[in-house]
């Protein structure tokens, strides 16, 4: 047996020995994507974090996944490999900033991405990820002032789709903001028939060539269920596994040879998923008060995404 699948039935066996169910982002490295029991997009992993029956949850994604874990399912233990682990996105706004523009305007209600500090959850009135973002910003009060916060590429993109007009934080990804437009007409050049695949997250310039924009699992899923056979991916690279899968006969191409991608993601590693769920450790902890003001507009958000 090679030294990974090794690694891989290790940590099977202690999922198993501490009843833990193994949460993955798209995001990871193919070799976690492998061992959980869900890989999916932000949205689906709250989903499943809330509904769980396990007593652990280790969850191989970003940090603002695995605290939205914890405050969703607070009897839970939740462990992550790496906990330093973090978002470039969620970096750009903390709780102070985000208090003293919020008072700027009359009655704001701001609609906070996920991909945000669990602080800016607290004063946040619902959440809102990539896959349910356009029916959470149509459900918004109509009299108030729309605040987004933190993404301005997926807030711009909000605003021209639904021809609202909402203030946006300007916070970006550093992943997805660094796609080229000169790149993406190479690549379009080189594969004419290619159908254009986006994350939200990326810049305005790039998203209006895409035939289609959404979460990770809605770049899968058009893919899969698509007529085309080909598609230029915009995104992180880790959804290539997924959608190569899926889809064997398909070409997908990324528009540089050394795409950027999430190193945040990629810090976990089966070696650290096994320190992990062998000392149930490092766990993710918070203030009950901060967790209960933080579960208020997630719950809303699952609420509305039914
Ligand atoms: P998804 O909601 O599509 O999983 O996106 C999360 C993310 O961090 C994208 O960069
Ligand atoms: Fe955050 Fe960007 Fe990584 Fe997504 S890809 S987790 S937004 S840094």
């Amino acid at each position: 047996m090679d030294a990974k699948k090794e690694k891989q039935n290790r940590i099977r066996e202690l999922a198993t020995k501490h009843n833990a169910v193994i949460l993955a982002h798209y995001y990871v490295a193919d070799e976690i994507q492998e061992v959980a029991d869900f890989l999916g997009d932000s949205l689906y992993l709250a989903q499943q974090a809330q509904s769980t029956d396990a007593d652990v949850i280790l969850f191989c994604g970003v940090n603002f996944m695995a605290e939205t874990a914890k405050i969703l399912n607070p009897q839970k233990i939740v462990i992550v490999p790496d906990n330093t682990a973090t978002c470039s996105l969620a970096e750009c706004l903390d709780a102070t900033d985000c208090i003293q523009w919020k008072q700027r305007f009359d009655n704001p209600y701001l609609i906070s991405y996920i991909n945000c500090a669990t602080e800016v959850k607290t004063i946040s009135d619902v959440i809102c990820t990539s896959s349910n973002a356009l029916k959470i910003v149509e459900s918004a009060p109509k009299d108030a002032t729309l605040l987004f916060a933190p993404d301005v590429n997926l807030g711009n993109w909000l605003n021209k789709t639904l021809g609202v007009n909402m203030q946006i934080w300007n916070g970006h990804c550093v992943v997805h903001h660094n796609y080229k437009l000169g790149k993406l007409m190479e690549c379009m050049t080189l594969h004419p028939r290619a159908e254009v695949i986006a994350h939200p997250e990326c810049p305005e310039e790039i998203l209006q060539y895409a035939d289609f924009v959404g979460s990770t699992t809605g770049i899968i899923n058009y893919a899969k269920k698509g007529s085309c056979d080909a598609f230029i991916v915009l995104t992180e690279v880790g959804v290539l596994r997924t959608l190569q899968m899926n889809s064997p006969e398909k070409h997908f191409y990324t528009i540089h040879s050394n795409p950027p991608i999430c190193v945040n993601m990629k810090r976990h590693s089966l070696d650290k998923a096994i320190l992990a769920l062998d000392t149930l450790s490092p766990q993710i902890t918070m203030n009950e008060d901060i967790r209960l003001a933080a579960y208020k507009p997630l719950a809303k958000m699952l609420e509305l995404s039914k």
